[in-house]
């Protein structure tokens, strides 16, 4: 199993240092003075300024992705891309530079490199569907720094769904969109699918992050080619870290695992379906 960063213990404060829209989502970033760097895959649970204000909502703390880490003297700068679709995201995505994100991570476990993936896999396919592109971010610079050759495809419901193409700094980035905004016009998975048709199927692992129906799709085409993937799956967190259950998917060997502890990240072949109750948005 993939070495994780264990979280020191307990929540700290950290100062937002910027918050700029990207397409329709946020791009917030803080400085983590007490956090050691995260690895690619793991997440934070997120609270804010604001917290428990109207009517007590919201309450407990958001999971969140890492989309970017940069460790300076002052601290690991940390980035994390917020779709507002509820009071949490909703406060999230209103901080202002100066006020302060308390959070708790970095959480869970993360990606594994292709050839801990599988022995024979040289290079990286990664699929990202709208918000899910932000843990593909962080894995695609990991993955750059050891050279690994890699293939990004990302796709979006349409314009208003989209954003944080920024973060991916390279050439290689294949878009789809329903609407035809960008890119293909159709789903991010018509791209793998065509990518799996060729020579990139013998040699290629494959990670993804997005809605539960790519993800779904993500697997039933791997598993039909034999084709080594890693999943980033999401579930309701109430905790983060193993304490609540409230995160539990079903192995495809019977019996449960807490997404939280035991994921976010988990192979392909340990699922029984990547549709989860309450998964993806
Ligand atoms: C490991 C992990 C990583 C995540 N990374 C990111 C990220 O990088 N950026 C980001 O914007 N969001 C991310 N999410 C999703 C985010 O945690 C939820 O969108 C958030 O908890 C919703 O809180 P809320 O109070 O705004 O809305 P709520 O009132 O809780 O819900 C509003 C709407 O969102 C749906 N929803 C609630 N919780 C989730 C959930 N966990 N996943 C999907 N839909 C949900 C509800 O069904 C409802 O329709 C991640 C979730 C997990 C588990
Ligand atoms: S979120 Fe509480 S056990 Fe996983």
């Amino acid at each position: 199993m993939t070495d994780r960063v264990l979280a020191p213990f307990g929540r700290r404060r950290c100062a937002v240092v910027a918050n700029e829209a990207t397409g329709g989502y946020r791009l917030i970033s803080a400085l983590d003075e007490g956090g050691p760097p995260p690895r690619a895959g793991q997440f934070y649970m997120l609270a804010g300024a604001g917290w428990g204000g109207t009517g007590g909502r919201p309450y407990l703390p958001r999971a969140f992705s890492v989309a970017e880490a940069e460790a300076g003297a002052d601290g690991v700068r940390l980035d994390f891309l917020c779709e507002a679709v509820g009071p949490g995201t909703g406060v999230l995505a209103a901080l202002a530079v100066g006020d302060a994100l308390h959070l708790t991570g970095p959480l869970g476990r993360p990606f594994s490199t292709p050839c801990e993936l599988a022995p024979g896999a040289a290079g990286a396919i990664l699929v990202g569907g709208g918000i899910g592109i932000a843990p593909l971010a962080i894995l695609r610079r990991a993955l750059a720094e050891r050279g690994v050759p890699q293939r990004v495809l990302l796709g979006f419901r349409d314009r208003a769904h989209s954003g944080g193409l920024d973060l991916f700094r390279c050439s290689e980035v294949r878009t789809a969109s329903e609407d035809g905004h960008t890119g293909h016009q159709g789903y991010v998975t018509d791209l793998l699918a065509v990518l799996l048709e060729g020579d990139d199927a013998d040699s290629a692992a494959v990670y993804a992050c997005g809605p539960a129906a790519m993800l779904e799709a993500v697997r039933e085409l791997c598993a039909a080619r034999d084709v080594p993937a890693e999943l980033a799956m999401e579930t309701p967190m109430a905790c983060g870290f193993g304490s609540c259950f409230g995160c539990a998917v079903p192995l495809a060997g019977g019996g449960y695992m807490r997404l939280c502890v035991d994921g976010p990240v988990v192979r392909a072949e340990e699922i029984e379906t990547a549709m989860v109750a309450g998964s993806g948005h």
